[in-house]
């Protein structure tokens, strides 16, 4: 891949002032300068100069950008056809200064301004979608001066103007998500002007796909008169599809598949075909749809007979010939090979032999089609996705200039890249991965959930592994993505861009490019971004469900809640500030996703809280009854605001179900989840106070099978605590057992406890109240444990006092003044990956940190990944070590879980994952922590993994008390690692595992 212009491009990553657009080299200003061209100035514009010749889709482009110059100045350039050779009469129009647009070898108007002033276009000639752009005298007869823009083929000219289009202040998605163009009268490009190479990735696309209801519904508004194409419904025509290729083509990608639940490009609209063509798309179609036709729906509108390759040869293969037939004049990647109808495994047995035959046969289609051409030159495509990538593990090979399309698990991990031996085939090797997903362990479809850190390393390792040849993207439904897919695209086009500490950097310049916002603001948008995506990530919103988040260890789930809280409150005050005009564009990138996240999660919250009070004989259960109603009113409120913004713009485009999922498929409704209900005019059995303590389900005075194992006559609760507790203090909850209101009092019998508050009123409108117990261990360094009693009484009118006591243990723990690291709280250490203590190279490879990647701070990583061939046995390779200090063992033993990202073997099975650890100087162990399955299935935990979106390495050591030393090891390559939690005894289950132990 060329890379002319990596220093230009790098060097000009440090953007002041206002950015317009992301990652690339900038020529535009909005002030004239000596070194400028004047683009729009004194309110005249510069004509445009085209050449009959050229390229249909150019011509189109050019339009555009002549129209992009007027939204942003108010002030539209002419665009005019140069008859060659051009003479002064045939350009007496222009005057004396134009921007002349070209293609190298179809414009025979850039060919004679190339051939007038000599410039080299050597950088860009011959080379895929590059471009070039500056200032030249004296190209043509009376013209002193020109800006040109030369682009090498169709796209290279098209992009050069889409990039200048961006960088005056139209964002790509100016259309597609109302972002307002940036006004300015003056527009200047450098007369040195910019230049792009080949993009690193070749084919970079997007796939709509599971694109109902949302995508659909809208689209058969927005582009159809409500009925949809004769032989399909689909309301995916060349009106839809003209919109997206301008969209695409405006991010620089070049390759779609089109949406295939119930549309047919080649059948819906006959003008898609010829019309994406024309504009500069090159279709493909997924991996299930071979020689670019769609199954299962054209087949089962033509087909005859099953679709079943080993019975029905005779049908099938005709089919395929029309389906070459009718893409010959087009650009496209045909896709090869077969799966079976409905996206499954192929049909008829013997499945490697007739799979192989299949191909032979698409290649003849092929070699049919386009006579006189060398088949190994036209664009294929062979998808190894599921069981197919089972038969190229057992052996299939298929010609080498076929691309291999290595996919992700549909959960963003990929499953297999090119080891070394399959990186030089002359077809190279591609992608497709998943922003969105139908299928099991459930469905993604709703909503933002991708976290761009973890795109990128996974996207990085394909470039590393030289998978560049295609990368392809299903963004479902496209709209709630919007972000991620600009991310995928742009990374592709220049992947030396972007690097694992300058990610955040891709996202404020995005701020500031959509919402012409202050670099301060912009950091502030990365931050809600960084914590939206990481939390629907962490646990998908469709995944989520009432005890997800602990609801009694680790104040997991109010955590959860403050943290969702804080970050819609800065979505809040960012949308405040923001001038009318911005607020749809705000509204649909950033503040509703924040929104409609937070509100669902918060019901599922409040759903567990409810079930919980309920079983504890609490009256609030019926205020978080409430509660969960009225979020899922809101739920609801969201989606009508999303709806009728704009005046309907964008109506049903959050229509996707989500609130109330019973297993993989999505709910054909939404529905509340279930919440119980109090009697509100009955007391409790106990009496009118109920008492619920830290870490127990269970509930006091009387029975609740959680107060102890038998049940029923269990004993008061005892709450413990120590120093190294890292919420630092303990709480109870009061709460009201019925209709009876009560006052409370809360006393204890020794003077280092304090209570806060101690006394309070509690009544069926103030249902439930939090004390915190905080310590003074000052007062206990000399004794290591002392029990403390709480007494809780109540007095309710007409009632006798009631009363309820609880043991309060303190156990004084201190680690030794010398030692640094984190000390045992809570009978756990929790340790963040990132904060290491110490950390070691080796052949220049360093655990690495990947800011904001994964479930709670970051991840490390080898890194730079180095080649493949390095791995380590344990204790030679890099490491990275921890420091901590423990008051108590399991009968002389810790377990030490690393919590890792839910990778795959990529590097094919005689390479499976690994990690070393090692206590202090003890014999190190080994995890070889992802087992290889049959080849084309993932493991069996690995619903659970990407469920929750971690793997626990667990390992046991022997450590008695005192200060240890962790060392994790690098074996294999890719191994990501986010946090280590060591027990000690006292570990509790919770989601993400305890907050992290306080470090000295
Ligand atoms: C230039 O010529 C092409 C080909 O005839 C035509 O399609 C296009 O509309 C013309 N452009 C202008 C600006 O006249």
């Amino acid at each position: 891949m060329l890379r002319l212009w990596l220093s230009l491009v790098v060097g000009l990553l440090a953007f002041s002032g206002s950015v317009h657009a992301i990652g690339q080299a900038t020529a535009i200003s909005f002030e004239q300068s000596s070194s400028s061209f004047p683009i729009v100035s004194n309110d005249i514009a510069t004509p445009i100069l085209l050449s009959e010749d050229e390229w249909g889709g150019v011509q189109r482009a050019a339009g555009d950008f002549a129209m992009d110059i007027h939204r942003v100045s108010g002030v539209m350039p002419l665009l005019f056809n140069v008859t060659t050779p051009a003479t002064q009469s045939n350009l007496s129009l222009v005057g004396a200064r134009a921007i002349i647009v070209g293609t190298l070898g179809q414009s025979s108007l850039i060919d004679e301004v190339v051939n007038n002033t000599g410039i080299d276009v050597s950088s860009v000639e011959g080379h895929w979608e590059a471009f070039l752009t500056k200032e030249v005298s004296n190209p043509l007869p009376g013209i002193s001066s020109a800006y040109v823009m030369i682009g090498a083929d169709k796209r290279g000219t098209i992009y050069a103007m889409y990039d200048h289009s961006e960088q005056i202040g139209v964002s790509p998605w100016y259309w597609w998500a109302d972002v307002p163009p940036k006004a300015n009268p003056e527009i200047y490009a450098a007369s040195a002007g910019c230049a792009h190479g080949s993009p690193t990735v070749q084919y970079r696309g997007i796939f709509l796909n599971d694109e109902a209801p949302a995508l659909t519904d809208w689209a058969m508004v927005r582009f159809t008169n409500g009925t949809g194409a004769p032989l399909t419904g689909s309301p995916f025509n060349h009106y839809f599809y003209a919109s997206l290729f301008e969209l695409l083509l405006r991010m620089k990608a070049n390759y779609l598949w089109p949406a295939m639940w119930s549309s047919a490009f080649g059948v819906d609209d006959t003008l898609n075909q010829p019309l994406a063509n024309w504009y500069g798309i090159v279709m493909g179609t997924s991996h299930e749809e071979p020689i670019m036709r769609s199954i299962p729906v054209e087949w089962t509108l033509f087909g005859d007979g099953p679709w079943d390759y080993s019975t029905n040869k005779a049908n099938i293969y005709p089919f395929w010939v029309e389906g070459a037939e009718r893409a010959k004049p087009y650009e496209n990647i045909f896709t090869v090979g077969l799966r079976g109808d409905g996206d499954a495994a192929i049909a008829g047995g013997q499945n490697i032999q007739l799979l192989e035959q299949v191909i032979s046969d698409q290649r003849t289609i092929l070699s049919d089609t386009f006579p006189g051409v060398n088949v190994t030159t036209i664009p294929q495509m062979w998808c190894l996705y599921k069981e197919v990538l089972g038969y190229y593990e057992d052996g299939m090979t298929v010609p080498d200039d076929i691309a291999l399309l290595w996919t992700d698990d549909n959960y963003g991990n990929m499953e297999r890249l090119p080891v070394v031996s399959e990186r030089n085939r002359s077809g190279g090797a591609g992608v497709y991965y998943h922003y969105d997903y139908v299928g099991s362990p459930r469905n993604y479809k709703w909503i933002m959930s991708s976290q761009l850190s973890k795109t990128y390393e996974q996207m990085s390792l394909t470039t590393a592994r030289n998978a560049t040849r295609i990368w392809i993207v299903n963004v479902g439904d496209l709209k709630p993505y919007e972000m991620e897919t600009e991310f995928f695209i742009t990374y592709g086009w220049d992947t030396s861009i972007w690097n694992y500490d300058n990610l955040d950097t891709f996202v404020t310049q995005w701020a500031q490019r959509e919402f012409s916002l202050s670099s301060e603001d912009a950091d502030t948008v990365a931050g809600i971004i960084a914590n939206v995506t990481r939390f629907n990530a962490n646990c998908k919103p469709e995944l989520l469900n009432a005890t997800t988040f602990s609801l009694t260890s680790y104040r997991e789930a109010q955590n959860m809640l403050a943290m969702w809280e804080a970050t819609n409150a800065s979505a809040t005050a960012i949308q405040a500030k923001l001038p009318e005009s911005m607020v749809p564009a705000y509204f649909e990138l950033v503040y509703h996703p924040v929104q409609a996240s937070y509100t669902l999660a918060h019901m599922w919250i409040a759903t567990g809280l409810n079930n919980l009070r309920a079983s504890q004989a609490f009256l609030s259960a019926n205020d978080y009854a409430d509660l969960v109603e009225y979020l899922f009113e809101e739920d609801w409120n969201l989606e009508v605001q999303y709806d009728s913004q704009l005046d309907g713009k964008w109506v049903h485009m959050m229509s996707q179900t989500h609130t109330l999922y019973e297993y993989w498929q999505e709910p054909y409704s939404n529905a509340m989840p279930p919440v119980s209900r109090q009697q509100p005019y009955k007391q409790a059995l106990a009496g009118p106070m109920r008492l619920a303590v830290e870490g127990s389900q269970g509930a006091w005075p009387g029975d609740n099978q959680y107060n102890c194992a038998q049940g029923y006559g269990c004993p008061n609760p005892t709450v413990t605590i120590d120093p190294y507790v890292p919420e630092g203090n303990r709480y109870f909850v009061v709460g009201a057992g019925g209709p009876a209101p009560f006052n409370w009092t809360a006393t204890t019998n020794v003077s280092w406890l304090a209570l806060s508050p101690s006394s309070g009123y509690v009544s069926p409108s103030a249902s439930e109240q939090f004390v915190y117990a905080t310590v003074d261990w000052s007062q206990l360094e000399d004794t290591p444990s002392v029990t403390a009693f709480i007494d809780f009484n109540a007095t309710a009118a007409n009632q006798p006092m009631m009363s309820q006591q609880v043991y309060f243990v303190a156990n004084y723990t201190a680690a030794p003044s010398n030692f640094t690291g984190f000390v045992e709280g809570d009978g756990v250490v929790s340790m963040e990956a990132a904060h290491s203590a110490r950390n070691t190279s080796v052949n220049g490879i360093t655990w690495t940190e990947l800011p904001g990647y994964g479930r709670t701070l970051s991840a490390v990583t080898p890194w730079p990944r180095g080649g493949d061939e390095l791995n380590f046995t344990v204790g030679t390779g890099p490491s990275i070590g921890y420091d901590f200090y423990t008051f108590n063992s399991i009968n002389g033993n810790i377990s030490v879980t690393a919590y890792v990202a839910p990778s795959l073997n990529s590097l094919g099975p005689d390479r499976p994952l690994a990690i070393g650890m090692q206590i202090d100087s003890d014999e190190p162990q080994v995890s070889y922590y992802i087992p290889n399955s049959t080849p084309g299935t993932l493991p069996d935990a690995w619903s659970q993994w990407v469920s929750e979106n971690i793997v626990y390495v667990p390992m046991n050591f022997r450590a008695s008390p005192g200060a240890h030393s962790l060392t994790v090891w690098m074996i294999e390559p890719t191994v990501i690692l986010q946090k280590i939690v060591i027990d000690t005894g006292g570990l509790l289950p919770s989601y993400l595992g305890p907050p992290e132990s306080i470090r000295v």
